[in-house]
């Protein structure tokens, strides 16, 4: 049987640098006889000659709508805007199942040409869990920052974080927090909820990095249902929960104007401002890393939040070993059918395909 062709596509999203495909995992897939073909990327944080040493075949940016049909387009975010129908088989993360804005057209062009998705964040196992995630990074660059923003905010700088980009790698970001909590002169409380879960755990272990203790509550911790009185006792909560129902928020506008509120800084990496369920529910709108914070509360005391949806980014070079590691046994059986991660994806894919026509069908 012939190993299938991978094509590795430039990324176009501003800031976005990390790949789903590092050049050592792409070596090991040449090395399992897969043909890869990899665009040139400037954004990318591999240099593209570190993809043709792997044994990659280099192309241009944006060629992939040429590939032969059965070739599978692999990338990270958005494919770029367009209308021509889509032929081939995508993996990628598409935002295209929870009704995202473009959803309806995205659908549409794979019904048209006939292709294929495979949504990098239905790719689940037997127990439903995800294969390959970045929530781990998503966490430890949140709480980096909150970290950061907490120590500017001591020493008044307003608003306390400017454009943030990429770091090089983890240790630089903590070498950063640790001296500006230096230079601060004093430390924080920091809370971390959803403390066992991906994202949880890497914002303790960030905090921990940088020489700090940290409150950790998950499932156990918030039984009583909010709102926590002693969050406002702390300097810094680090939100992480998953959420998928509805929970009495952890925190109220009102408790936050309550005098004696210590807390001064919020990193909601959960980042479900849109969602109904949202445990957080004192705030309207995300934030990005041209502008991180977001000023609540003005004054003396101010009180600022961080709701980036795409952390990770922040650290490109981890987050990409580490998804594309995860990632990598399951390319490596795209030419079988035993494992069960990518029949199960397509059978979602047309499910909501099927949805969408039926939809499109019916009479107004
Ligand atoms: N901002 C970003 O860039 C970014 C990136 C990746 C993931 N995320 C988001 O972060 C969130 C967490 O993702 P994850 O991969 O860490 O999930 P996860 O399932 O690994 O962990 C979630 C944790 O939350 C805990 N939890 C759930 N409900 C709780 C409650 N009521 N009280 C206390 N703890 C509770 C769970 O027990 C678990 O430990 C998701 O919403 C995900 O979409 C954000």
């Amino acid at each position: 049987m012939k190993s299938p062709h991978v094509w590795l596509r430039s990324e176009t999203k501003t800031f976005e640098r990390r790949t789903p495909l590092t050049p050592g995992c792409a070596r090991e897939l040449v090395a399992a006889g897969f043909e890869v073909t990899v665009e040139r990327c400037d954004q990318r944080i591999y240099d593209d000659d570190a993809y043709q040493r792997a044994g990659c075949r280099l192309t241009e940016p944006g060629r992939w709508p040429e590939a032969s049909k059965d070739t599978i387009i692999l990338g990270l975010k958005e494919l770029p805007e367009d209308s021509f129908p889509l032929v081939h088989a995508h993996i990628y993360f598409a935002h295209a199942y929870k009704e995202q804005e473009g959803w309806r057209e995205l659908l549409a062009r794979f019904t048209k040409g006939g292709g294929r998705l495979y949504d990098l964040e239905y790719l689940v196992d037997e127990d439903q869990r995800r294969i390959a995630a970045f929530g781990y990074w998503a966490g430890f660059a949140g709480a980096a920052i909150g970290l950061l923003a907490w120590a500017k905010q001591q020493g008044g700088a307003r608003p306390p974080l400017g454009k943030l980009s990429a770091f090089e790698n983890k240790n630089r970001l903590i070498e950063e927090v640790s001296d500006s909590l230096a230079k601060s002169g004093t430390r924080p409380r920091v809370l971390v909820i959803g403390a066992k879960g991906r994202s949880g755990r890497g914002a303790v272990d960030a905090a921990t990095a940088a020489g700090l203790e940290v409150v950790p509550w998950d499932l156990e911790e918030t039984r009583g249902g909010g709102p926590f009185a002693r969050i406002n006792a702390m300097d810094i909560l680090v939100n992480c929960v998953f959420v998928n129902g509805p929970l009495p928020p952890f925190l109220t506008e009102a408790q936050l104007r309550l005098p004696g509120r210590r807390l001064s800084v919020i990193v909601d990496v959960s980042c479900d401002v849109h969602s109904r369920f949202n445990p957080l529910p004192v705030y309207s709108r995300g934030t990005d890393f041209r502008e991180p914070c977001l000023e609540l509360i003005a004054g003396e005391h101010p009180l600022d939040l961080i709701a980036i949806d795409h952390l990770p980014t922040l650290l490109p070079v981890e987050s990409s070993e580490d998804y594309s590691r995860q990632l990598l046994g399951h390319l490596l059986t795209l030419g079988d059918r035993s494992n069960p991660v990518w029949d199960n994806a397509l059978r979602i894919f047309q499910q909501k395909s099927a949805a969408l026509a039926a939809n499109i069908k019916e009479p107004q």
